[in-house]
């Protein structure tokens, strides 16, 4: 018996009439009076090998009981396909069953929608969208690394076990191993007998952590998973995410965004140069325009937009009688997606990256202006996305973020070790977080977030 060859490399192969074995899971089963076909695929690629089998070859009984879902091996001869559609099939002379799929199976019928498919999330890797999604999830997260490697960053590990709100947003995850049955009953809680002698959390961004990485090694990046409590119900929002959050020593806010869209359009095109038949597969079934959009991403220069501008031209726009389900308020408004959307998709029909937002509505951590009333943050827009990507100058005087901690109201004491990035040697420093499934949303068409990641964790949902 030969040893196994994988769907893949079988199809590319002119090797006819060499015997070859190939192992998978059936798609599907048709049979006619005088030979059955049976459609194999094993996750190496989305295209299925017809494996041809002669019923006289094979017990009935048997041949009969491989339906969808079931998995086999198949030894035979590899040929040229007489019929549409493949260039070489097999000519089966042995199967074996190594397990069969009874009639209940969740993926059998063809069609179901992917809310039906997500109760089965440990199913339905073995579709046809979701064998394409994770695909290319894989690539984008080998282009992520290859970027960063050539460009001279370091991958720098962060904990995600913390202390600190890097966000300051308050929408972490608490870690205890403190018995909270027990905490009830005495109606107090003593961090200090807790596992880590005081109250921490999940991250909600490697940051912080970060910046003192690249203001010792120039130039980091992470990537790992975050983890944030907001109740955000949405198909772009998870409670479990993984980011990339590249940090730069002596970067200003030019060269920032041009990194922004000099990464972002590498990966995408990295999609486009390694994930060819998956992306035709999801053009053909999820977004007929999905190949088209991604190429115009590519080609496009992103605009350059500050906030202050962005609010004008919505406001504008309301007075034409553009309507927004939430109002334009105007300047100091936080924008929603639905807001981001209309900048990118129909007013430049390009990516935005929007700068200089007011500093009520960021993060302490940002570098204020001169005018005392906006932070270079440097946030990417997307179409179909909104934000993927939020971005900043950091603030790199001692005096001023202390100034921000406390008129926010944080607790100064557990950011000591972030502040001492200022107070010894401060530097200009800037990075960005990529929100990694917002990426590959866009990039497979898939239209929610639950159905980009393997297990979504998610507001009443930890299934899995
Ligand atoms: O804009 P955010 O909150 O920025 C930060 O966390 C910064 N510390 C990043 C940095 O400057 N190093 O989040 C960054 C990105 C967002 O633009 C979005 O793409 C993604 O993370 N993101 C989420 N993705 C999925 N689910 C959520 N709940 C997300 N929240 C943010
Ligand atoms: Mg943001």
């Amino acid at each position: 018996m030969s040893s196994r060859t994988k769907v893949v490399d079988a199809l590319r192969s002119t090797d006819f009439g060499k015997e070859i074995t190939v192992k998978g899971w059936v798609r599907s089963h048709r049979n006619s009076k005088a030979v059955d076909f049976i459609a194999l695929n094993d996750g190496s690629t989305i295209k299925n090998i017809q494996v041809v089998v002669d019923p006289s070859t094979m017990d009935a009984e048997q041949l009969k009981s491989i339906t969808t879902g079931a998995c086999i091996r198949v030894t035979g001869m590899l040929v040229e396909s007489q019929g549409k559609g493949q260039a070489c099939e097999v000519q089966s002379r042995e199967i074996e069953i190594y397990g069969l799929c009874p009639g209940d199976y969740p993926m059998q019928k063809k069609g179901q929608s992917f809310e039906y498919m997500r109760q089965f999330a440990h199913m339905r890797l073995r579709t046809n969208t979701f064998g394409a999604v994770f695909r290319i999830r894989h690539n984008m997260a080998i282009a992520v690394h290859k970027y960063f490697h050539d460009h001279g960053f370091y991958y720098f590990h962060t904990p995600l076990i913390t202390a600190s709100d890097a966000e300051g947003a308050g929408e972490m995850f608490q870690v205890t191993t403190l018995d909270l049955d027990r905490v009830a009953k005495s109606g107090e809680v003593d961090y200090e007998k807790d596992f880590f002698g005081k109250k921490t959390s999940l991250t909600v961004s490697g940051q912080l952590e970060g910046e003192l990485g690249a203001t010792a090694l120039g130039a980091i990046y992470t990537f790992g998973p975050t983890f944030r409590a907001e109740n955000s119900n949405t198909p772009r929002h998870l409670a479990e995410f993984w980011m990339i959050e590249p940090e730069v020593a002596f970067m200003d806010q030019k060269e920032l965004m041009d990194l922004e869209e000099d990464f972002i359009k590498y990966c995408v095109r990295w999609a486009l140069d390694n994930c060819h038949d998956d992306l035709e597969f999801l053009n053909q079934m999820i977004d007929k325009t999905l190949i088209q959009t991604l190429e115009s991403v590519v080609k496009e220069d992103f605009v350059r937009l500050t906030y202050t501008k962005g609010i004008r031209i919505l406001e504008e726009t309301v007075k034409q009688g553009r309507k927004f389900e939430f109002p334009i308020t105007g300047w100091g408004m936080d924008l929603s997606s639905e807001h981001e959307r209309f900048l990118v998709e129909e007013y430049f029909k390009r990516p935005v990256i929007m700068t200089d937002y007011p500093a009520s509505i960021k993060a302490f951590y940002m570098k204020k202006n001169a005018d005392g009333k906006t932070m270079q943050g440097t946030d990417v827009l997307f179409p179909r996305i909104g934000e993927i990507i939020g971005g900043s100058v950091r603030e790199e005087s001692y005096e001023k973020l202390v100034g921000e901690i406390e008129a926010r109201g944080m607790e100064e004491s557990t950011y000591g070790w972030y502040l001492d990035t200022r107070k010894y040697g401060s530097c200009p420093h800037a990075g960005f977080g990529l929100g990694f499934e917002r990426l590959i949303l866009f990039v497979t068409g898939m239209q929610n977030i639950r159905d980009v990641i393997p297990f979504a964790r998610t507001p009443k949902n930890a299934e899995f």
